[in-house]
């Protein structure tokens, strides 16, 4: 199942037919909108419903300049659009959409005239954490970025043995960080094979950051790791302005709702863009519980 809609994902000719075709196959569960009034619509709901939204502007597996240029309109028009409706959000992206596998040059022009207008109109931007081979690079551009702009901040994920020092090397910058599991799979020598090394992990990181007063967004589904940090912060006192829980939009609606309720902050991540396609197959390879989401929600059109 995973390699088939990992197949789907990186088919280009599908790619196309998707971006005309425009949001279907049931893409709008996990996907707020393929067209900025279409995000607007639906960060909308999440506003109304007490949570807060950071907007990820879709640039997958780009192929020029020309497309990193497109990413920067996209995040453009996603900053003015929160401005403009007076949105609670926040927008993400990858480096690698902007052109990071092009040129560091050009992904840190990009990320800078992203960062500038989005300081301008009162936005944070969060750098999302991509491939292994890319991590050092993301790392480093976040440190040069983050000296110049208090506005960004950086996804690490926790399933590689690199993080912890990565985390050390930037505590300096009081960092805004958000902790992920991680989505890629890796080879041995730098991603942990056992998933509760990952979620022990996961654990330490996320308190060590609390513990040091830094801002924490802590980006998971997981139960056990919602609980662990619910205690930790009546433990220490941690006050609600100093983290947020953070989902994907279409995981977990249930507790999404659960989490406002019992007051604390919680951000939804809200992908937009004309490649809903290529991440849509991406939530669909990883787990095959979306599948069925997918089927009823096209049963029902
Ligand atoms: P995990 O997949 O380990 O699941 C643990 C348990 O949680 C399950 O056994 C189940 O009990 C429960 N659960 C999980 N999903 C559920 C569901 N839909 N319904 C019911 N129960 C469920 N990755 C990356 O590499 N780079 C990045 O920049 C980002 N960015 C990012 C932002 C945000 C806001 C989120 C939430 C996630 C990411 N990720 C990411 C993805 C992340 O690395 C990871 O792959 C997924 O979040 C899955 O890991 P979890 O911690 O959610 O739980």
């Amino acid at each position: 199942m995973r390699s088939f809609f990992t197949f789907l994902a990186h088919n280009k000719p599908l790619k196309k037919v998707a971006r005309k075709t425009g949001l279907t196959l049931g893409g709008s569960h996990f996907v707020g909108g393929q067209t900025v009034e279409g995000m607007v619509d639906q960060v909308k709901v999440f506003n109304q419903m007490g949570m807060g939204v950071t907007v990820d502007c879709l640039g997958e597996e780009i192929e020029g300049t020309g497309d990193a240029k497109e990413t920067v309109k996209l995040c453009y028009n996603a900053i003015h659009a929160i401005h403009e409706h007076q949105l609670k959000g926040q927008i993400s992206l990858k480096l690698s959409s902007v052109g990071l596998e092009l040129s560091e040059d050009i992904a840190i022009h990009n990320m800078r005239n992203i960062l500038d207008e989005a300081k301008d109109h009162d936005v944070f931007v969060t750098i999302n954490m991509e491939e292994y081979r890319n991590c050092g690079n993301i790392v480093d551009i976040f440190s040069k970025l983050r000296k110049e702009y208090d506005n960004v901040g950086i996804a690490l994920q926790a399933n590689l043995y690199r993080t912890e020092t990565d985390v050390e090397k930037l505590d300096k910058l009081s960092p805004t960080i958000r902790f992920v599991k991680g989505a890629y799979k890796e080879s041995r020598d730098v991603d942990m094979d056992d998933k509760s090394d990952v979620d022990e992990n996961y654990k330490t990181l996320v308190k060590n950051n609390l513990l040091k007063g830094n801002y924490t967004q802590v980006a998971t589904h997981d139960n056990d790791m919602i609980d662990f940090v619910k205690q930790l912060v009546a433990e220490h006192k941690i006050p609600n302005e100093q983290f947020e829980f953070q989902m994907l939009q279409g995981m977990r609606d249930e507790k999404q709702k659960e989490l406002v309720e019992e007051g604390y902050n919680v951000v939804i991540y809200v992908p937009y863009g004309p490649d809903w396609y290529t991440y849509f197959m991406k939530r669909l390879a990883e787990r095959p519980a979306n599948v069925g989401f997918t089927l009823m929600s096209m049963v029902r059109r």
